[in-house]
C-alpha cells in the first residue's frame, strides 16, 4: 500500500466552503455601498433642490431634516418645532443670513435656490 497518497477530506473540505462563503461577503459589501450611494439624499451629483439640501443643509440638519448635535451645537429639526411653526420669510431669512451657529448663505446660494429650499422644507421634509 502507497500511505502518501491519503488526502486529508477534512481540511479540503473547509477550504472549499470557507472561499465561496468569503466570495458571499465581498460582493455583498459591494452590492451595499452601491445601492447606500445612489440614494437621492447623498448622491452628490444629483441636481434639484434635493441635492442642494443635501449638499450644503444636510451635514447639520441630516438627511431628512431631523436636525443633530454636533460639537455640543443642538442644530434644529426643520421637520417640526421652531421651523414648522415659523413662516416663509423667517425660514427664508435664517438660510440667507445664517446665526446661532448656522452660516449665512446668500454669497453660496441664488435667491431662487434659497426660495427653493424653503418649499423643499414644507413639502418634503414637514409634510413626511
Ligand atoms: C453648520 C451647520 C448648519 C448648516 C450647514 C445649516 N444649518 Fe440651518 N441651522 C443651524 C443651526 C445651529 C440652527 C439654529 C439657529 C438658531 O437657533 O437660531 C439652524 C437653523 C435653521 C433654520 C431655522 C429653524 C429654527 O428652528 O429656527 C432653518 C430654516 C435652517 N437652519 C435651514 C437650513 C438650510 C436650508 C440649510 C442649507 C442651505 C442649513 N440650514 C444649513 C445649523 C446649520
Amino acid at each position: 500500500m502507497n500511505q502518501t497518497r491519503i488526502v486529508r477530506p477534512d481540511t479540503q473540505s473547509r477550504a472549499t466552503h470557507i472561499i465561496p462563503l468569503v466570495l458571499i461577503c465581498v460582493t455583498t459589501c459591494i452590492i451595499a455601498s452601491c445601492t447606500s450611494s445612489s440614494t437621492s439624499f447623498t448622491n452628490p451629483k444629483a441636481t434639484g433642490t434635493a441635492a442642494t439640501f443635501a449638499r450644503n443643509c444636510a451635514i447639520c440638519h441630516g438627511a431628512d431634516g431631523a436636525g443633530k448635535v454636533i460639537n455640543r451645537v443642538a442644530v434644529p429639526s426643520l421637520r417640526e418645532g421652531r421651523a414648522a411653526t415659523a413662516d416663509d420669510a423667517k425660514l427664508n431669512h435664517q438660510i440667507t443670513n445664517g446665526g446661532n451657529g448656522m452660516p449665512a448663505f446668500d454669497s453660496q446660494l441664488s435667491r431662487a435656490e434659497i426660495e427653493g429650499l424653503v418649499k423643499y422644507i414644507r413639502e418634503e421634509l414637514q409634510r413626511n
